[in-house]
């Protein structure tokens, strides 16, 4: 699989918590939650996390660095006090079960007590199984021709940076990774793209588009 745009969370959005460090979720978190689902098996997963960004590509390096000597990837995972939907808090309890194991977390400071922290411990096999490649998915092609194509394809909160003809060409380029029955999935509104069927737009509200 490949995420498009990892990105490196380093406050959070809405409130700016910035008591732990720099990290990222999306490779992993997806990796976590294919083996929950059942739809795939652990250590057959292969990750290429495609991303323009220097820091976030020099992050997932460093990480691997450390993963080779063994180090594991701990990410914390604060939750707000106000009501989740049940979903989400069972998710949030459940996140990382398949990929590493709950440690302490970092305490948040006094004027955010309220807030919830979970932390968990990544293993090194599947930090390594996460392969940072930098492309521009907008005006670069990747031969992934050796791999024969991706069974997913996840860009969230990418595509909205970009108008209606650089859309249109990163979804050109991502039809060409996609395995013939692969599956993109982004929560970016891409109405007037052709490439995309009406029909799949007005079930999900997002595009949730299957190539091929
Ligand atoms: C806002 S962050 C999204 C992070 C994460 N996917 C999320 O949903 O929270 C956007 C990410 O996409 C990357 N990005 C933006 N344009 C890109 C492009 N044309 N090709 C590859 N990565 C891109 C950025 O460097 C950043 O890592």
């Amino acid at each position: 699989m490949a995420v498009i745009g990892s990105g490196l969370d380093f406050t959070d959005k809405g409130f700016g918590y910035d008591f732990y460090p720099l990290q990222t979720l999306q490779p992993f978190a997806v990796y976590d939650s294919l083996i929950r689902l059942g739809l795939a098996e652990p250590g057959k997963i292969d990750i290429t996390a495609f991303d323009i960004s220097r820091e976030v590509l020099e992050h997932l390096r460093r990480a691997r660095d450390r993963a080779k000597t063994g180090e594991n990837y701990v990410v914390q995972l604060p939750r707000e006090s106000w009501p989740w939907a049940a979903d989400a808090v069972d998710y949030w309890r459940s996140f990382g079960s398949e990929i590493g194991k709950p440690v302490a977390s970092i305490q948040p400071p006094v004027a955010l007590k309220d807030l919830e922290t979970r932390a968990v411990e990544i293993r090194p096999d599947v930090i390594l199984s996460c392969k940072p490649v930098d492309l521009n998915i907008v005006f670069e092609q990747f031969d992934g021709s050796a791999m024969g194509g991706f069974d997913l394809i996840i860009g969230t909160n990418l595509f909205l940076y970009y108008d209606e003809l650089e859309q249109a060409l990163a979804l050109q380029n991502i039809s060409t990774l996609l395995k013939p029955a692969g599956f993109l999935l982004t929560n970016d509104w891409l109405p007037h793209l052709p490439q995309i069927p009406d029909a799949l737009q007005r079930i999900h509200t997002r595009a949730i588009w299957r190539g091929g």
